[in-house]
């Protein structure tokens, strides 16, 4: 991996100091920070190149139109689709998952199954029980075992003739679990389920090639990858989406309108009604060039190697719990101190400049299970450093003495 010091140069919020101390940034679950180059290019085409896609003959409109077919085929090809037809912009993930569960479910019948999980976040959760308002399916539930990982036996004997999908996160957002999708999706194939998976906490951590894992829908946010927010991405299977009705109506979506009867459009724009977030999508392309410059395996070895220090070290303060120990596990820890509040512990640590999340993480059924009320959530990335985990170290330990 290239010199951290020379990267976290390409991040000047990394320079902030935060109540007078400088940043330590570790939620980087909710959002990465965005390098120069994805800012530039935000900048370059406010300024220089702004104009709506596709509707257009003139220059400006030819050259966003081509800047946003250009991310889509930088897309593809990073998550090892076969066509630029089966991505589809979105405004994040929630928002993918929601498309699939609108779209993919009208195709469901009362009786059919649908297969998630425990650590869920609510976006892969809350979508299935809105489908449940509109068909009687039911969701069954893997639970996890001691360490926060699936318990895979009960996932096999939970299909029946009518389980029709499965969804899953590939990485847990709270226990940092990673599972083991292309195991799960051979399983739902045999039984002729589909799968949808949130990868959400994977895709800037790991090497994602939809095809090797078995997905049927792939679902990300640019905000999590280095990129711009507002911008989200659903791969589906160019089969599927075109079994599919449309999500939204409006521009761009279809093929001709009259009073009488609407045609849909070809894919993918059936599913992007509306004008998009060009600019985004567009900078996301530099953010994909920047990941890629790096390495995403060169990321994920130098992620674990500061998740096994920290580990190591937090294991040692006196009643410091961690919360997921799966063997397959990303650069995700969420921890409780003693009988402090997650809420007191982010807000002490903020003091010291260190940033992290505290609270339920958006997955209050994992919270349920885990008998907590949330937890707090250090999660790490490529311009992370030990001497950051260090002085993180020192600082939890000064919060262990304040609040025990
Ligand atoms: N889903 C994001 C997180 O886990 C926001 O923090």
């Amino acid at each position: 991996m290239k010199d951290i010091d020379v990267l976290r140069k390409d991040f000047p919020i990394l320079e902030r100091k935060i109540n007078g101390k400088p940043l330590i940034y570790f939620d980087n679950g909710a959002s990465t920070q965005t390098p120069r180059c994805v800012v530039d290019e935000i900048e370059r085409i406010y300024y220089t190149g702004k104009a709506n896609v596709h509707r257009g003959v003139h220059t400006l409109s030819q050259e966003a139109t081509a800047a946003m077919e250009a991310t889509r085929e930088k897309v593809r090809a990073y998550i090892g689709a076969d066509s630029t037809e089966e991505i589809i912009f979105t405004r994040g993930t929630t928002e993918s998952i929601n498309l699939v569960a609108s779209s993919y479910g009208q195709l469901l019948a009362d009786g059919d199954e649908i297969i998630i999980t425990t650590l869920e976040h609510h976006s892969n959760i809350v979508p299935w029980q809105l489908l449940q308002q509109k068909k009687n399916i039911t969701i069954k539930v893997v639970p996890l075992d001691a360490n926060g990982a699936l318990d895979l036996e009960s996932y096999r004997n939970m299909f029946t003739d009518r389980t029709r999908l499965v969804s899953v996160a590939q990485v847990s957002n709270v226990l940092g679990t990673v599972n083991p999708i292309a195991e799960m999706a051979t399983i739902a194939h045999r039984h002729g389920a589909i799968v949808c998976v949130d990868g959400a906490q994977a895709i800037a951590h790991m090497k994602v090639d939809v095809k090797a894992l078995g997905a049927d829908f792939y679902a990300f946010s640019s905000h999590k990858m280095y990129g711009p927010t507002g911008v989200g991405v659903l791969y589906g299977r160019k089969e599927l989406l075109n079994a599919m009705p449309p999500y939204q109506g409006g521009g761009e979506m279809i093929g001709h309108v009259s009073f009488g009867s609407t045609t849909w459009a070809d894919l993918p724009y059936k599913f992007e009604a509306g004008t998009p977030d060009y600019v985004g999508i567009a900078a996301l392309s530099k953010a994909l060039d920047y990941l890629q410059s790096i390495g995403v395996e060169n990321i994920a070895a130098h992620e674990h190697r500061l998740l096994r220090y920290a580990t190591t070290q937090m294991s040692e303060i006196p009643g410091l719990r961690i919360f997921g120990t799966a063997p397959e596990k990303s650069a995700v820890i969420s921890f409780l101190i003693g009988n402090a509040h997650h809420y007191d512990t982010g807000v002490l640590l903020d003091q010291l400049g260190i940033a992290v999340r505290t609270g339920h993480h958006c997955a209050q059924p994992l919270m349920d299970y885990l008998g907590v009320e949330g937890t707090v959530r250090a999660s790490f990335a490529l311009y992370n450093t030990e001497e950051e985990v260090d002085a993180f170290i020192v600082a939890l330990r000064r919060v262990a003495s304040m609040l025990s």
